[in-house]
């Protein structure tokens, strides 16, 4: 039996095979490219030893994933497929709605009709919204998202939800990601974002390797210690372990299960760039900014609930982030382009 990975070739995804792989599980991906490059799974199968079946398609196309399950023996589907630029869903609700509603419902009528019930979902720590206190727990209410990609995580956890009441053959494990930063220890595989980062530390790794100038920090005058947003950044090979984890909680019938994916500890924007200038001996001028709309000043997770139930804690801290970004964008100034 083989586990479904969509969204395979991205960031997330990508790590997440590797881990898998390590683990011993067989794996198919399904990808339409449209933010990644088949790349990143050559380079998986270069770290793992152990080839990576691929389809390149899209899981709104029904017939190409019909296709799949009938020519693969899936048991269950980690699913990251998903657009997640949050200021291009505010220009493009429309296209973030099809894509990461309308293909998520096509993708489980496919897995139903073919008996495949289990589910492991990308969601957001974007569901609370702006907190009421921090740490969140799961238990923390969900809240107003600001934009339209974070509304798509929550209805998307409401689906799964209501389809797991339903039918309770259902397995469904909502994975609530904090800050995924980081990158696997080769330095082969890491993020590769398209055009100007919007996200902290692809822009730092971008001026740390002279693509772009000075890092604008969004904001100085938060209600935290020096001033700007507080985060829960945590390694996204961690991350991948922590969908492993998940894995193993299927397999003794999970019903549905929500757990935050975080390591408890909040560091500022400033935190960052001092931490990585200090892991790896470069420089990163930086210029105080406006706040940036729709931010929050603090987020972190409580992680107990995946601790207790997954058996799962992040181990990498922050220093084996940066150092590991670094490797990553130093290595490869271009991603995964020539
Ligand atoms: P990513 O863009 O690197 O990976 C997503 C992958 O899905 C890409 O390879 C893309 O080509 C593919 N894809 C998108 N739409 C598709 C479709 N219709 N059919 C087939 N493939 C499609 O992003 P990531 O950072 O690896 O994120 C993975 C998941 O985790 C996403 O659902 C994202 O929303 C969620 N998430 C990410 C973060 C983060 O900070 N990176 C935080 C919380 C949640
Ligand atoms: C953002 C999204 C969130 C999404 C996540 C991963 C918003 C409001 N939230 O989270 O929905 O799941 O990305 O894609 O966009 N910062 C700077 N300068 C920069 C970039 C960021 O100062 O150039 C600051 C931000 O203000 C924030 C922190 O760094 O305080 C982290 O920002 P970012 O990496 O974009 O993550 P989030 O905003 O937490």
């Amino acid at each position: 039996m083989a586990i479904l990975v969509t969204g395979g070739a991205g960031y997330i995804g990508s790590h997440t095979v590797v881990e898998l792989q390590n683990a011993g599980y067989d794996v198919v991906v399904v990808d339409n490219l449209c933010n990644s490059s088949e790349k990143s799974l050559e380079r998986v199968a270069k770290i793992t030893g152990k080839e990576v079946p691929f389809y390149k398609a899209d899981i709104l196309d029904r017939e190409a994933l019909e296709n799949i399950f009938a020519k693969e023996q899936i048991d269950s589907v980690i699913h990251f497929a998903g657009l997640k630029a949050v200021g291009e869903s505010v220009a493009k609700p429309w296209e973030y709605y099809e894509n990461n509603i309308t293909g998520t419902l096509v993708l489980l009528d496919v897995m139903r009709k073919n008996g495949v019930k289990n589910i492991i979902f990308s969601s957001s720590s974007t569901v609370y919204g702006t907190p009421d206190t921090i740490p969140v727990t799961e238990e923390s209410p969900k809240k107003e998202c600001t934009n339209p990609y974070g509304w798509t995580k929550s209805m998307l956890e409401q689906i799964l939800t209501d389809i797991q009441k339903a039918d309770n053959e259902w397995n469904v494990i909502l994975l609530r990601y904090f800050n995924p930063i980081g990158a696997h220890k080769s330095g082969t595989i890491g993020e590769n974002p398209n055009g100007i980062p919007n996200n902290l530390m692809p822009y730092i790794t971008q001026v740390a390797v002279g693509k772009l100038e000075k890092l604008g920090v969004f904001g100085d005058d938060y209600d935290t210690p020096d001033g700007t947003g507080v985060r829960d950044y945590i390694h996204v090979v961690d991350l991948a372990l922590g969908h492993v984890k998940a894995l193993k909680k299927i397999e003794e019938k999970a019903g549905l299960c929500i757990y935050n994916l975080g390591t408890g500890v909040g560091y500022s924007v400033l935190d960052i760039v001092k931490n990585f200038e200090e892991a790896n001996g470069v420089k990163i001028p930086y210029v105080i900014k406006e706040r940036r709309a729709g931010d929050i000043a603090a987020n972190y997770a409580d992680a107990t609930k995946a601790k207790n139930e997954l058996g799962w804690v992040a181990q990498n801290g922050i220093r084996e982030m940066c150092e590991d970004s670094w490797r990553w964008q130093s290595n490869n100034p271009n991603g995964y382009e020539d």
